[in-house]
Formats: structure tokens, C-alpha cells, sequence
């Protein structure tokens, strides 16, 4: 990317893990410019929605149906509304340092949400009672920091949420990028609905609440006592064109090459930092890599994230200010090692200023 003042970086933000094949990738550009000359959008299924909506049900064991809407923010508000239709309850019961989007229920702005800490199957159990309509879950905190799930914690929540008769909402938003059949078909789990988004869509506006039938079928038209979920712009058709070149080339063979090239990064990153006398931490999902600045497995030193971002943004980097960097199919192995020199040159530029600042 090139800013306003012509400098150059290397993206590594990946409009937050959206662009899993980098920005303008061949052939999505190309099948954008075909479906365009289709007209973009109709109030009315179209070809383009089946044909995504087939790849995701082939490819996901726990999609038997889909239903899109136009961000994972979305998703997640439809999910939580059938979960409420399918269970007559009304709680939500989220993770600390989860995140589903911006929704009332999502972010502490209604009474119906009650949070758990990640990885601690007890407080879950703690908090399921026949109130709870739908445990939401991450199978990894990603805007949280890049926390793994603690062996067996994913498949406990399942268990506990159906044995409770509450509906279990895995967001794979995010982590649909680490396993070809998502996280959930790597653990071999069975969650009652997924939420997916970001690369589903190809760079384009895009969510989607996929699942078991049964509760999906709440939201058919046909059905007298339907659960309404329109939407003007819902599977329009430059997004799912987009999207399904974004799924067809991250294929099971360039998953497993951008996780490789992320442990190799993220070693070399650990690496720069320790020659240069910066404490960091790291973290990894797949190909998304968190560094923590505060050396105690959560970023509790914004000062120090934002001097790591900005000596990055010098070294012509681009990553979240947040400390987060994911990778896309787009970088090969110069940009990566440009990527690798840029966090090699940052920690540089942040060890001296500790020693100058040490000094005076
Ligand atoms: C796990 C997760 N769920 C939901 C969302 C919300 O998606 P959107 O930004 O498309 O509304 C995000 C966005 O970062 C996410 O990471």
C-alpha cells in the first residue's frame, strides 16, 4: 500500500484478516468485472448466492444451510436472534476479551449478556441455566489478543451449552483462515451455528450465519411464523463472486503454507526482539500472529504497542496498532523477508531509544 505521501509498506493488516489473498488478487478482480456486468445486486436469489452458498456447505461440515448478511456484526445479531426464536430465552452468554461486532448484545449495552472468562469451563457451567439461549464463542480470542482455546475447552462449551438447551454460536469469523474446514472441522466439533465473514466475501462486505437447518429454517419466507431477516443488500452478487475465488484459492495446500510461513515469522520476530533487548511476547492462530508488548501475554502497554507500530510504519510495515499482523497468499518469500527486516529494524530503533532514553 502506498500512503498520501507516496510512502510504501508492506500490508500485513490485511484490512484485519478480510484480505487473506492480499489487495486486487487476479481473480477476484476478474470475477468482480464479470458479475458487474451482471448488475451488482436483485431482490431476488440469484446464481452467484447459490453457488457461494454451495461451496460453504461442501466445505464446512457444520453449514447445512446459509443465510448471508452484509458484515460478521450482522451475523451475529441474526444468530442471537434465532437462538432467541428457536429457545424462547433471552441470555447471551459471551467470553471477556471476545469480540462479535458492534451489536447492543455484543458489547455490554443490554442487560442480556453475561460474560465468562476464556478457558474456564467452570464459570461457563456457572452461568447456564434455562435462561440462556445461545453461548457465543471464539476458537481463539482474536481482537482479544490471539489466546488459544485450552485443549478440550471448545468441545466443553459445546457440551455444556446443548446440555443446558442452549444454542452454541461458534464465530469462525476469523479463524475460518487457520483449518480448510474452518476450526470446527479441524476439532471435529458440531456447533448449532457458525458465523463467518471477512474472507468469505473477498474483500467485499460480507457475513453469514450458517448451521444446523433446522434453526436456519426459522428464517424462510415461506414459513407463516418466519423470523424476518431482510436486508437490500444481503448475498449481493459482487460478494459472493468475490468470495467464491477467495474460498477456491485458499485451498488446503495455501492454508498450510501461510501457517508455515506465520511459525517462521513469528520465530523471527521473537528473535529481533531478543537481540535487541525488547521483552515481547507472541501468540499464533494459524496465520495470525499477535506480539505483546507488555511480555505478560496481553498487551498491557499501550505506549509500547504504539512505539512498535509507528518504528514499524518507518520500516515500511504495515500491522495493527493493536500488535496484530496476519499474513496473505500474496506475500512470497521477498516480501516476507522484508516483513522479517521490518520488525528486525523496528525492535532495533525501539532498543536504542530505550538505551537514549536510559542514558539521559
Ligand atoms: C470474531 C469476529 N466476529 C465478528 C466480527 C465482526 O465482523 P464485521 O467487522 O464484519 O462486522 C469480527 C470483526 O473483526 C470478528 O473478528
Amino acid at each position: 500500500v502506498v500512503d498520501v505521501d507516496g510512502n510504501e509498506y508492506l500490508d500485513v493488516l490485511n484490512n484485519y484478516t478480510a484480505l487473506v489473498h492480499g489487495h486486487a488478487f487476479g481473480p477476484i478482480v476478474d470475477a468482480l468485472a464479470r458479475a458487474a456486468r451482471d448488475g451488482s445486486v436483485h431482490p431476488a436469489p440469484h446464481a452467484r448466492q447459490l453457488r457461494l452458498a454451495q461451496t460453504i456447505t461442501q466445505r464446512y461440515p457444520a453449514a447445512e444451510l446459509v443465510r448471508f448478511t452484509n458484515s460478521g456484526t450482522e451475523a451475529a445479531v441474526l444468530a442471537a436472534r434465532i437462538a432467541r426464536r428457536a429457545t424462547g430465552r433471552q441470555r447471551i452468554v459471551m467470553f471477556e476479551g471476545g469480540y462479535h461486532g458492534t451489536a447492543p448484545d455484543f458489547v455490554g449495552e443490554t442487560a442480556d449478556t453475561i460474560r465468562v472468562p476464556y478457558n474456564d469451563l467452570d464459570a461457563v457451567s456457572a452461568v447456564l441455566d434455562n435462561r440462556v439461549a445461545a453461548v457465543f464463542a471464539e476458537p481463539f480470542l482474536g481482537s482479544g489478543g490471539v489466546i488459544a482455546a485450552a485443549e478440550g475447552f471448545l468441545r466443553g462449551v459445546e457440551a455444556l451449552a446443548r446440555s443446558a438447551g442452549a444454542v452454541f454460536v461458534l464465530d469462525e469469523v476469523q479463524s475460518l483462515r487457520s483449518a480448510y474446514a474452518g476450526v470446527h472441522g479441524a476439532l471435529g466439533l458440531r456447533p448449532d451455528l457458525l458465523l463467518m465473514g471477512k474472507l468469505i466475501g473477498g474483500g467485499l462486505p460480507v457475513g453469514a450465519v450458517v448451521g444446523r437447518g433446522e434453526l436456519l429454517e426459522l428464517t424462510a419466507a415461506a414459513r407463516r411464523d418466519s423470523l424476518l431477516h431482510s436486508g437490500t443488500f444481503n448475498g449481493n452478487v459482487l460478494t459472493c463472486a468475490a468470495g467464491e475465488e477467495s474460498l477456491r484459492f485458499l485451498d488446503a495446500s495455501a492454508i498450510e503454507r501461510l501457517n508455515g510461513c506465520a511459525g517462521r515469522l513469528e520465530a523471527d520476530i521473537v528473535t529481533a526482539a531478543d537481540k535487541s533487548g525488547v521483552a515481547i511476547e507472541t501468540t499464533r492462530s494459524g496465520s495470525i500472529i499477535q506480539v505483546h508488548t507488555s511480555g505478560a501475554g496481553r498487551n498491557t502497554d499501550p505506549t509500547m504497542a504504539a512505539a512498535l507500530h509507528l518504528a514499524l510504519l518507518l520500516e515500511g510495515v504495515y500491522a495493527a496498532p493493536r500488535g496484530m499482523l496476519n499474513l496473505s497468499t500474496a506475500l512470497g518469500e521477498e516480501e516476507l523477508r522484508r516483513v522479517a527486516d521490518g520488525y528486525r529494524g523496528a525492535f532495533a530503533r525501539l532498543g536504542a531509544l530505550r538505551e537514549g532514553i536510559g542514558a539521559t
